[in-house]
């Protein structure tokens, strides 16, 4: 028995290039990057018919941006996603609501027969992928998991090397991933604070990177052992300031580096602090609050079923922020490492930058603060913004190839301007216009989206046990 579904959805694609009806489920932060590309990018191809979000002032603000380009979405609440999808005849639901919500947002559409394009992670549970996965098996409608990271170039460019059987087979590999103190903490501010909502890092960071290493070596996990914790952050955490903390970023001293004011920011203002009033999501809770029960800090041993391993570790917490990745072949060894963001200020007026408004494709993570903006945006949106030049370290990608007997050579990577080195633009134009033939495969199914999380939902087994977990014994199989 695989431990694994194996069904695969069908559906069509939109390659036909007829204009298709879209709903967005979730008008957060990350709604910004489809709705722009909708309103602005393919109009023709897509029409944003509805919002679905439990906040009217949300789903407002980017009705006032849909009127500017002369379209009008209906309103829905949560509770009326069916009736939406039937009445709007949706034919395509985008989910970008908080991961624990996926799951019903995802079987809904599906089970009406409406194609779903999913924002990592697919869902946070067993219970979650479960009930995906039934609907699913049910459905001809396609789920697509937007997995932006593997449309980045220096991505890519690694995955065509092991593809190309530059290294040989692949026996190990070795993946480091460093959130520094501004991106890293932002997840200790609001829902992803709570693994109920979020799954932790394990699964709403890392299943990012767990895919990716699925996908580079075209391989299925089977076992997982983790270590873990809540080190740094929270009201016990080792970087924990000295004296008493804000309870909102709002309110912090013009000199703390974990303040967070969002005044200064027409978007995150709109979005956020104009709807607090609606439904008491606060964006900016102070990160060493009490009551965080996500990790900081994680450990993780992976065993894949063509018989690599890999050894992976996550930091929160870090100077810097970007990763490195070894991976062990026959043939050789590649080496990719990537500089996100060398340092990040201290918060002195000298160092500050104002962050881009424009700059609304990722994490967020960006605010200014007070008086004094600070760049806090996922740096991996705006690269060589911060930093480039100042200190040992550099801003940029390197990917270097050696095999054995032979000198390392290095790879060029052609990044360009935007999002994850332009990736954000590729992964657009294969939501909205199809993926034609990709030989690389990125676009991500349901099914990508299952393995990487099942790895998450594994770490956080295993940090309960302390025990290794089998895959398989997570009972994810419907047969
Ligand atoms: N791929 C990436 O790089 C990337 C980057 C950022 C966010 N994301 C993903 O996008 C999703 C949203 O993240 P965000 O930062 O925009 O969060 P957010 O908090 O800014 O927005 C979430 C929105 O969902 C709404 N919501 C809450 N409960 C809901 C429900 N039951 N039904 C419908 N809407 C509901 C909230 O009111 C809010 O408007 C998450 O799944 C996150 O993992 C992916």
């Amino acid at each position: 028995m695989s431990s694994l579904p194996s069904a695969s959805t069908t559906g069509r694609h939109p390659t036909d290039r007829t204009l298709r009806r879209y709903a967005v489920h979730g008008t957060g932060h990350r709604a910004a990057m489809y709705i722009n590309a909708m309103l602005h990018d393919f109009p023709g191809l897509a029409e944003p018919v509805a919002w679905c979000d439990p906040n009217e002032t949300r789903m407002h603000h980017y009705s006032a941006l849909a009127r500017a380009a002369g379209r009008t979405p209906a309103h829905y609440h949560p509770d009326q996603l069916e009736a939406m999808l039937r009445r709007e005849r949706v034919d395509v639901l985008i989910v970008c609501s908080p991961d624990h919500t996926h799951a019903e947002a995802v079987s809904t559409a599906l089970r009406a027969g409406v194609d779903v394009v999913c924002e990592k992670p697919l869902t946070t549970d067993v219970a979650g992928l479960r009930r995906i996965d039934e609907a699913a098996a049910a459905s001809g409608a396609r789920l697509t998991v937007t997995f932006n990271y593997r449309y980045s170039p220096r991505n890519t460019a690694l995955k065509q090397v092991i593809a190309d059987g530059t290294i040989g087979t692949v026996l190990s590999v070795h993946f480091e991933w460093l959130l520094d103190t501004v991106h890293g903490a932002d997840y200790f501010r609001r829902w992803h604070r709570q693994k109920a909502s979020s799954g932790g890092l394990a699964v709403h960071k890392a299943t990012h990177h767990f895919d990716l290493v699925n996908w580079w070596l075209d391989e299925v996990p089977e076992t997982v052992h983790a270590l873990g914790g809540l080190r740094f952050y929270g009201d016990h955490g080792a970087g924990r300031p000295a004296g008493p903390r804000p309870v909102l970023g709002r309110d912090a001293t013009p000199d703390d580096p974990y303040g967070f004011d969002m005044s200064g920011d027409d978007h995150l203002r709109g979005l956020y602090l104009d709807a607090e009033a609606e439904d008491g999501y606060l964006r900016d809770r102070d990160v060493f609050d009490q009551g965080i029960d996500i990790e900081d800090t994680l450990s993780v041993l992976v065993g894949y079923r063509g018989g690599a391993s890999m050894t992976y570790a996550l930091t929160a917490h870090s100077p810097w922020e970007g990763y490195r990745v070894s991976v062990n072949g026959t043939r050789g060894r590649a080496e990719l490492e990537v500089v996100e963001r060398a340092h990040v200020a201290s918060g002195a007026a000298s160092d500050v930058l104002a962050w881009r408004t424009d700059d609304v494709t990722d994490d967020v993570t960006d605010a200014s603060r007070g008086r004094s903006p600070r760049p806090a945006v996922d740096p991996s949106v705006a690269p060589g913004t911060d930093g480039a030049a100042r200190g040992a370290r550099v801003n940029g990608s390197r990917l270097i190839v050696q095999q054995h007997w032979n000198v390392a050579q290095e790879i060029p990577v052609a990044e360009t301007d935007g999002g994850h080195g332009g990736g954000d633009a590729l992964l657009l134009t294969d939501v909205f216009r199809g993926p034609g033939t990709d030989p690389l495969h990125r676009q991500a199914a349901y099914r990508d989206g299952l393995r990487s999380v099942a790895v998450g939902i594994a770490v956080n087994r295993s940090l309960v046990t302390g025990q290794p977990v089998r895959i398989s014994d997570l009972g994810l199989s419907r047969d």
